[in-house]
């Protein structure tokens, strides 16, 4: 029970206080994304052109818009500037200030993701052969946090199948587990117990095959800032943002479901699906409704989160005869 009073998932209303640095920045931030949403408008824009301001400051990553159903959500995205100071990182600090903070130290080259278990072809991918690996695109996806709050996020990647596919799992493959980057030498979080390290995700080997779930590389068309889970991370947007992994270092394909950080941390509160569902009730708070980062202000009303955060078409089915309530 001490670790409920530490972490920040016991707080969700501080977690809407915007920072004054990031208020500023999102001002200038404004008229850009105004030209951008009437660029996103336009048949074949890409998201890259439609950030009118781009971020700059990173090197350049592209992508073509992706033709993946559902993976281009018309909402206005979130601000870089909230995008990339707003972050749950915990193998950074707890608050969502210190990813943007110390992250920065974190070393993203040399990188390589190993790939074992039950799959064929399993090897050591340097990340030059992953950013190769397949055509990058432009996707713009809802993030919800459990905590409930929101972004709208333009990712530069490819779905997670494409890996997938060159891998062969092998037919006792029924789980895929995503294993991060626990370096207590440039990670100040890993003094903190607040989660047992490494960070460790995972998901069913048909959800992880699903077209709309990603290897995220960058955002905004650059490479990822550190602190939003460089230079590689899942992106599963049906999810609450906590299954989206950042900063693999391994994937691990096995048979029997994994136990993941957060169900060891809190069993009762994080269940393995974890899927965005305004049905199921946090055990401490409502997941009826969210704040949108950077848009909707302390006193506005929230808006209503939808099922399987707006992914439903596209999802749905994979849960067909599964008791959500029960399996949450
Ligand atoms: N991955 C690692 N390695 N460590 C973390 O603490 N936090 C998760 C997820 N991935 C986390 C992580 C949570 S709780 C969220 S909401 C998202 O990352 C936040 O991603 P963002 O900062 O890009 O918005």
């Amino acid at each position: 029970m001490r670790l409920l009073k530490h972490h920040r998932f016991d707080h969700p209303l501080s977690s809407e206080i915007t920072p004054r640095a990031v208020h500023l920045r999102r001002r200038e931030w404004l008229g850009g994304l105004a030209a951008g949403a009437a660029a996103l408008a336009l048949p074949g824009a890409s998201f890259a052109q439609a950030a009118a301001t781009p971020p700059g400051k990173l090197p350049a990553l592209p992508g073509a818009r992706s033709a993946v159903p559902g993976s281009i959500t018309m909402e206005r995205a979130t601000a870089y500037a909230d995008i990339s100071t707003y972050n749950n990182f915990y193998e950074f600090g707890t608050d969502k200030a210190d990813p943007a903070r110390s992250a920065g130290r974190l070393k993203t080259r040399p990188w390589t993701v190993q790939v074992e278990g039950e799959v064929a072809r399993p090897g050591t991918y340097d990340i030059e052969t992953l950013l190769r690996l397949a055509p990058m695109e432009e996707r713009i996806y809802r993030l919800r946090c459990v905590e409930g709050w929101s972004m709208v996020v333009p990712w530069v990647g490819y779905s997670m199948a494409e890996l997938i596919r060159r891998v062969e799992p092998t037919g006792n493959a029924r789980f895929v587990e995503f294993v991060t980057l626990a370096d207590r030498s440039q990670m100040p979080g890993l003094s903190s117990g607040v989660l047992d390290w490494p960070y460790l995700e995972a998901l069913r080997l048909d959800e992880a095959r699903h077209p709309l779930t990603m290897l995220a590389f960058g955002l905004y068309g650059e490479i990822l800032p550190n602190q939003n889970g460089a230079p590689v991370r899942l992106v599963v947007p049906w999810k609450y943002g906590f299954k989206s992994g950042k900063s693999i270092v391994k994937i691990r394909f096995v048979e029997k479901q994994p136990r993941t950080s957060w169900q060891k941390a809190i069993p009762g509160e994080y269940g393995f699906y974890s899927n965005v569902n305004p049905n199921v009730d946090h055990p401490r708070w409502s997941q009826a409704t969210e704040r949108r980062i950077g848009e909707d202000g302390l006193l506005a009303r929230k808006r209503p989160t939808l099922m399987f955060n707006g992914y439903e078409a596209q999802v749905g089915q994979l849960y067909a005869g599964m008791d959500l309530k029960k399996d949450f």
